[in-house]
């Protein structure tokens, strides 16, 4: 048995890829692990979004040589070093030269290959080896059929890749193009993840309502009628799916919101900005109208819906008025939560190229006000939903005794007085109190 520890940056694909690393390597008799010391090898999938996640990556790796060190002078163990993900895809030679110590590189679309590259790469001789191809081969179709369960709540990635080039993002750089998962495989993770314990499903793609992928008959399914379909499996409660453009929002899955009791009532649908002119400069391809027609339009369909967003503040070019529409545009959304994020700019993005940088205290200014503006609407709608009774997913232990923390279906943490017995049980909960991030349940 060896122990293997895989330290997650980044977005829920992430997390997906993390997971299916450990399926791969467990042929290998690698046994998941909870921290670095005493691993024999350590995977940091990492995440290029923004400098501050790859910058992270680095200092991680300083740490690692050192445990790897002392490993090597004191116990005479070699411990084998990966770097996976994102960074590994866009700075795989950078990493090498500048951390000679990473036995493998291997990217997002060449993960399935792991068990070889271990087998090649040799610590003790300081073999290294990388692997940042975009492959012909299909990697879904070489991940084992087999998997660990996965939880009450997992993710399944039913697409990868981004053709959409937004100015600001290396996504369709890291991941590459634009692909979705032939629909018997999807449908064959999902029944089996239902099988092992699991009865909420996010299925994940960068752009998940993108999905075009090709059924048994050779005709091509689009998200709604996948979500149609895994709705048919009993025991499957709860699916969900992120991360949406909103140019990709066909009536046929806003339909869905209506017609599927499963599908929650919570969508994320990043908008990035609420200035038709930064969205214009951001290659977004949609107004700030489009956006608020489909929230109106998603309302209809499902009046309990609730939304949360991407923001970006400080994109090149934003003006004082830019910044004031993206506030204008939340104010007349109404999020449930929302991320937001100063503009960070990437190597190889067109943005990071532009000359009307915004400085970084007007960044952090906005940043700051727009926060302000999203936690309180986070609030205003835990709050409302005091005194509501509604399904909670229990999904794992509480910080403290006797008590266990869930989701309501509106993706509102819940911490819940129950026994471990409910562990992975949908329980019917009136929320009792409303925090920031979080809410009281009593079971009913
Ligand atoms: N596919 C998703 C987003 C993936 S990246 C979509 O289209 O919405 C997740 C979020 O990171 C983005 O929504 C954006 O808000 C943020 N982000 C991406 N690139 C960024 C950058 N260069 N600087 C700051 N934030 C960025
Ligand atoms: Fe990045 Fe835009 Fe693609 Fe989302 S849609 S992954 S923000 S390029
Ligand atoms: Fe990061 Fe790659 Fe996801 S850059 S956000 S880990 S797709």
């Amino acid at each position: 048995m060896k122990k293997l520890f895989i330290k997650t940056y980044g977005c829920q694909m992430n997390v997906y890829d993390s997971d299916r690393m450990t399926d791969v390597l467990a042929p290998l008799g690698y046994v998941p692990t909870g921290t670095a010391d005493g691993a024999d090898m350590v995977i940091l999938n990492t995440c290029h979004i923004r400098e501050k996640a790859s910058e992270k990556v680095f200092s991680e790796l300083g740490r690692l040589r050192m445990m790897k060190d002392r490993a090597r002078d004191q116990q005479g163990r070699d411990v084998t070093i990966a770097v996976a993900g994102c960074v590994a895809q866009a700075e795989g030679e950078e990493i090498t030269r500048r951390a000679p110590w990473v036995d493998i590189v291997v990217g997002p679309q060449t993960y399935h290959r792991l068990p070889e590259l271990v087998t090649k790469a040799d610590p003790a001789a300081r073999h290294r080896v990388i692997d940042t191809e975009f492959p012909e081969e299909v990697k879904f179709d070489s991940l084992p059929g087999e998997h660990a369960p996965r939880g009450p709540a997992a993710f399944l990635s039913v697409q990868e890749g981004c053709d959409k080039f937004c100015a600001f993002c290396v996504v369709p750089y890291t991941r590459g193009a634009e692909f979705s998962r032939p629909v018997n495989g999807v449908l064959a993770e999902a029944r089996r993840l239902v099988a092992a314990g699991t009865c909420e499903i996010t299925l994940l793609g960068q752009n998940v309502n993108a999905y075009h992928g090709e059924a048994a008959d050779g005709s091509s399914w689009s998200l709604a009628r996948l979500i149609r379909e895994l709705a048919e499996i009993d025991g499957l409660t709860r699916i969900r799916y992120t991360t949406s453009h909103p140019l990709d929002m066909e009536d046929d899955l806003i339909m869905a919101h209506r017609d599927v009791p499963q599908l929650m009532p919570y969508l994320h649908l990043p908008v990035q900005s609420g200035s038709d002119h930064i969205l214009t400069e951001m290659n977004r391809r949609h107004t700030n109208d489009v956006y608020l027609r489909i929230i109106d339009r998603l309302r209809e369909a499902r009046p309990d819906i609730a939304f949360s967003g991407d923001f970006i503040v400080g994109f090149p070019g934003e003006r004082d008025r830019d910044f004031a529409d993206t506030l204008s545009l939340i104010d007349k959304v109404g999020y449930a939560s929302a991320y937001s994020f100063k503009y960070s700019p990437r190597p190889g993005t067109p943005a990071a190229g532009s000359d009307e940088q915004v400085p970084e205290e007007v960044k952090a200014e906005r940043l700051e006000a727009l926060q302000q503006l999203i936690n309180a609407q986070q609030f205003a709608f835990n709050k409302r939903t005091e005194g509501q009774v509604m399904d909670v997913l229990i999904e794992r232990n509480g910080g403290r005794d006797g008590q266990m923390a869930g989701r309501t279906p509106y993706m509102q943490a819940v911490n819940v007085a129950a026994d471990e017995a409910l562990l992975g049980k949908i329980v019917s909960c009136q929320i009792t109190e409303a925090k920031q991030n979080s809410v009281v349940g009593v079971i009913q």
